[in-house]
């Protein structure tokens, strides 16, 4: 393969931020884009390159077309996948991969009918940053976390029918920004062994805020916001027997701090030491979003099905954290 051809799918505000940042990937091209209207896929590639197809069955037919990249509300991404697998095309598609875990079960074995690739778009765990601190917390290196705070929210001034908002289409603060303070937890803790949530619902019964409290392998805690009312600090922050670590940013940070403690020799005092940036050992690519796509391109050029940093199980758990977090705060979606 020697550039593959992306085919975006849906041309709302993730995909241009993609597109943009698939100018910034060596080996890879924007080969086509499709929407609903052709105006707007021609004003799209006019933008960023490529065809422009009128509807997306004629744009997962495009032969210059190698993955299809799924940038549509989230209650429309399995019908997309599957018109993806069933041209024989591999798929991206954005997160949360499907709206419940069934739904995400039903993707993965569609690609796997169709012997095709597929990953969702979690960029967080293919971010450089996140990717060194992952390391760097499974060594030992930075002492055992023993508490994780994070939180991601800004205020959502929306139409009603905007996807943000409208049930049909998987409007949910912990579907859209709660699944990663949930992501961060699980790459740098492990699997969750318990979650609780509580949550405010807004009059047609999505969530508008969350907070989750989560145990964690070792007795590790955590404690996650999300929130489509309020701006958050957008910060994790992580305690452990050695120290702490702080990230701006979190789903994906510039830089990670770990400041130590040292304990004073014969003296219960603890003196903060001098702290340590972790930046990762590649380069962040445009907004981070080149990283999850220099992965994918790694992936389809050793022939893979699905990729070592978002492993389909990992995508599924989440799900299903998510699927048990939902029914505890009462929050269904009519689909
Ligand atoms: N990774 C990230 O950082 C990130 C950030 C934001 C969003 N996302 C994810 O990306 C997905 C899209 O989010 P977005 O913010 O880009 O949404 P958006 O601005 O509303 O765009 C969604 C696009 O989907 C297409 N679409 C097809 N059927 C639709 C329908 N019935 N109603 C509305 N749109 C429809 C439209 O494109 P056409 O008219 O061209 O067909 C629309 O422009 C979501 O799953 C979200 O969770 C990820």
């Amino acid at each position: 393969m020697e550039s593959i051809g992306w085919g975006i799918l849906a041309t709302g505000k993730i995909a241009h931020a993609f597109a943009r940042d698939l100018a910034l990937v060596p080996g890879a091209h924007l080969a086509a884009a499709g929407s609903r209207r052709l105006e707007s896929a021609e004003a799209f590639t006019a933008e960023y390159g490529g065809t422009a197809h009128g509807s997306y069955e004629a744009l997962v037919a495009d032969p210059d077309v190698d993955v299809i990249y799924i940038a549509t509300p989230h209650a429309l991404h399995l019908d997309n996948a599957r018109l993806a697998f069933e041209a024989g095309k591999h798929v991206l598609c954005e997160k949360p991969l499907t709206l419940d875990v069934a739904d995400a079960e039903e993707m993965v074995r569609l690609a796997g009918v169709h012997d095709r690739f597929l990953m969702e778009a979690m960029w967080t765990a293919c971010h450089p940053v996140i990717r060194a601190l992952r390391e760097q917390i499974w060594s030992g290196e930075l002492g055992t976390p023993r508490h994780l705070h994070a939180e991601l929210g800004f205020r959502v001034d929306a139409d009603p029918d905007d996807r943000m908002l409208n049930p049909e289409l998987g409007a949910s603060a912990l579907l859209d920004m709660g699944i990663y303070p949930l992501t961060v937890a699980h790459l740098l803790l492990g699997p969750a062994e318990q979650l609780t949530a509580t949550a405010a619902l807004s009059d047609r019964g999505i969530d508008l805020d969350i907070a989750i409290a989560g145990r964690y392998p070792g007795g590790a805690l955590a404690t996650m916001t999300a929130s489509m009312t309020s701006y958050s600090s957008r910060r994790c922050e992580i305690a452990t027997d050695r120290g702490r670590i702080h990230f701006d940013d979190f789903h994906h940070p510039t830089q990670a701090v770990f400041v130590p403690h040292a304990p004073g020799p014969g003296s219960w005092v603890v003196e903060p030491g001098e702290p340590m940036v972790l930046l990762g050992e590649e380069l962040v690519i445009g907004q981070g979003y080149g990283n999850e796509i220099a992965e994918v391109g790694r992936c389809l050029r050793d022939d893979l099905r699905e990729s070592p940093l978002v492993p389909h199980e990992q995508t599924l758990t989440l799900l299903r954290q998510m699927d048990e977090l939902r029914a505890q705060v009462g929050v269904t979606f009519p689909s």
